[in-house]
């Protein structure tokens, strides 16, 4: 299943719909995992529907690292900052083919979110092991794949990559229509 798809940029502007919050409001699902000053790190923002809420969370002195592998993603995403008045707390980037980038970022980063992205990395592993040395210590991250695209054996095949990279499986939160963990690196 990993990597099979990577989704076509114009479903950037079908993911920010805001009819879309009715399913999965990010102010709701966020609130308890953020604080004011954290700096968190989002793979796979797509244009940023959870990204403008997990900046707004973090506070002018929190920051969002948001990296995608679509330029058209990156820019739809700047463009929403912009508009929304967070530009300056949300650094977007484009991930290369192979890697986010994530060299300088190690222990820095107090939350993650991955949302509907680890499926369409070519593999599960490398995505958490990239990802596992940007964390601090203790730092959370929020891994949740949509129950339409991935089964719950698929789920749990990542899961366990997840746990190879030094993830432990906290809670497994009830977010509607995807499958969910809350992980901790140890
Ligand atoms: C289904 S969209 C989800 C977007 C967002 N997380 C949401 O829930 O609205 C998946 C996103 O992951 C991005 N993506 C896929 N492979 C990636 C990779 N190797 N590195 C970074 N981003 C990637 C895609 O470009 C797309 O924006």
């Amino acid at each position: 299943m990993a990597g099979e798809f990577v989704c076509p940029w114009w479903i950037g502007y079908v993911l920010v719909c805001p009819a879309r919050r009715w399913l999965n409001d990010p102010a709701k699902l966020l609130a308890p995992y953020l604080r004011e000053g954290m700096t968190v790190l989002e793979p796979g923002p797509g244009m940023g529907f959870f990204t403008l809420e997990l900046a707004r969370l973090a506070g002018p002195s929190g920051r969002v690292i948001a990296v995608d592998i679509q330029p058209k993603m990156v820019a739809g995403l700047r463009r929403r900052a912009g508009k929304a008045g967070l530009a300056e707390r949300i650094d977007a980037r484009l991930a290369r083919p192979g890697s986010l980038g994530l060299a300088g970022l190690e222990n820095t980063v107090d939350f993650a979110l991955a949302f509907a992205v680890v499926h369409e990395f070519p593999d599960a592993g490398p995505f958490f092991a990239e990802v596992a040395p940007a964390l601090k210590p203790g730092g959370a991250l929020l891994f949740a794949e949509p129950s339409g695209h991935v089964t719950q054996p698929q789920f749990e095949a990542e899961l366990a990559a997840a746990a190879a990279a030094g993830f432990l499986l906290e809670t497994r939160p009830a977010i509607r229509r995807n499958h969910a963990a809350l992980l901790r690196k140890v």
